[in-house]
């Protein structure tokens, strides 16, 4: 029920009264909100492993929002949100970035799969923008490993909660058939079961540094330029350790990095 439809005996005084405000200041093309400064944390510092790091809540107005114009993203977006834990913003650019790869040589590998939701809207765009790629879906189905000092909360363990016929069974619901899914450590267990001499994109969701780390260096030999590593977690306060890990990759002046505000970060071989 909107505030339209109340029976006004049930609108407080302070009710009525703003609604009276916002009426007269309509007139004019105006209205007023209330802003609840209790709930705004301007700025939040922390130090780990002798680095700093800032963390801020930003509010951004009048944002380009293509995903609403996009009939068939929302359609797929809309049977698979169940089974992530990644956003809408974050879900829509993983698609685009498959859009950005076409004509980089190479499969989609992901690592962190947990229940199947980003690992499908990945192989759902391949189908459509890089056909001939296919998607590779790696995951312990058995939780995060290899959790270090350097991670801020993540201790090992976190999303078992999952499983391979989870993730197959959305799969087969979507009708794809460019996947493979490999259970086990990535790259320990199973690296080698992957055929592909070269990846046009990578999407990292692991939560942890060392897990990323050995990723990344399994993965950086077989990215031609132009390539791409997504990492998710990247601006969490809870995953210190892939921003971290992120800022040395950096450092190296190998990757064209892009920070965009969405807790991706994109790391384009040069
Ligand atoms: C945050 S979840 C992934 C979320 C998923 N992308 C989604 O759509 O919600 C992180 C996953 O990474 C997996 N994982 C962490 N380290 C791994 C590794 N080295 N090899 C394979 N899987 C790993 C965990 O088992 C967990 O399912």
């Amino acid at each position: 029920m909107n505030s339209e439809s109340q029976p006004v005996s049930s609108l407080t005084i302070r009710e009525r009264a703003s609604g009276a405000l916002n009426t007269f200041l309509g007139w004019f093309g105006y209205a007023f909100i209330r802003v609840v400064k209790s709930d705004y944390v301007p700025i939040r510092l922390y130090e780990h492993e002798r680095l700093s790091f800032a963390y801020e809540d930003v509010k951004c107005d009048d944002v380009l929002a293509p995903w609403i114009l996009d009939q068939a993203f929302q359609e797929i977006h809309n049977r698979i949100e169940n089974h992530t834990l990644v956003d809408l913003f974050r879900c829509y650019e993983l698609t685009q970035l498959v859009r950005e790869v076409t004509h980089v040589p190479g499969d989609i590998l992901e690592v962190g799969v947990w229940r199947g939701g980003t690992g499908v809207l990945l192989a759902d765009a391949a189908r459509k923008w890089k056909p001939q790629a296919h998607v590779w879906l790696c995951d312990t189905f058995a939780g995060v490993v290899k959790a270090t000092s350097r991670d801020s909360q993540y201790t090992g363990g976190e999303h078992a909660d999952t499983s391979e016929d989870i993730v197959r069974t959305l799969a087969l619901a979507e009708g794809l058939d460019n996947i493979t899914l490999l259970k086990g450590v990535f790259p320990d267990d199973t690296g080698a079961e992957i055929s592909a001499s070269q990846i046009a994109l990578c999407h990292i969701d692991v939560d942890v540094y060392q897990s990323a780390a050995e990723i990344v260096a399994w993965v950086a030999p077989r990215l031609a330029p132009g390539a791409i590593m997504v990492f998710d977690d990247y601006g969490f306060s809870s995953c210190r350790g892939i921003t971290q890990l992120v800022d040395e990759l950096r450092e190296t002046g190998e990757w064209i990095y892009i920070y965009n505000l969405n807790k991706h970060a994109i790391l384009i071989k040069r």
